[in-house]
């Protein structure tokens, strides 16, 4: 994956609420190219690898269970500058503190179920692009 693309999710808690069609549309009036996607639920060891970095957070048990509770869309996204460009569409991880318009501000309950996930760094949109996709399901 190159450096103009980023990975995300979106949550089950977004997905349950019937919030797929409304993320999308924010995403892509944005700007982003959608190159991967799929409708997918992730398993227990699935949720605890993805979110390896934070198995020592308090809040990991709640993430894990949170994660696979229903299902999700992830996707890989292609823009100019899209690591930093998604991430203020996103919005701070906590949506009470999330900017007015931001795709959390409009859809996420509270810093857990908060809606949508985006990569914090273009070498982390790579893993986490590869974690979910084979070569041949990126276009
Ligand atoms: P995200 O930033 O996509 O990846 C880590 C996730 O952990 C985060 O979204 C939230 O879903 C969750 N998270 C972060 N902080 C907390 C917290 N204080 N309590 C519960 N869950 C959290």
């Amino acid at each position: 994956m190159t450096t103009n693309r980023t990975f995300t999710m979106i949550k089950p808690d977004a997905v349950a609420n019937g919030h797929i069609g409304g993320i999308l549309d924010k995403i892509t009036s944005a700007g982003f190219k959608i190159v991967a996607m799929k409708y997918t639920q992730l398993s227990r060891r699935d949720a605890q690898e993805f979110y390896a970095v934070h198995r020592e957070r308090p809040f990991f048990g709640e993430l894990v269970q949170f994660m696979t509770r229903g299902p999700i869309v992830s996707a890989i996204l292609e823009k100019d500058n899209a690591v930093e460009d998604f991430r203020a569409l996103i919005g701070a991880t906590n949506p009470a503190e999330a900017a007015e318009g931001t795709i959390r501000k409009m859809y996420a309950t509270d810093i857990a179920e908060n809606a949508v996930h985006g990569s914090d760094s273009d070498e982390n949109a790579t893993i986490e692009g590869a974690f979910h996709f084979s070569g041949r399901e990126i276009y």
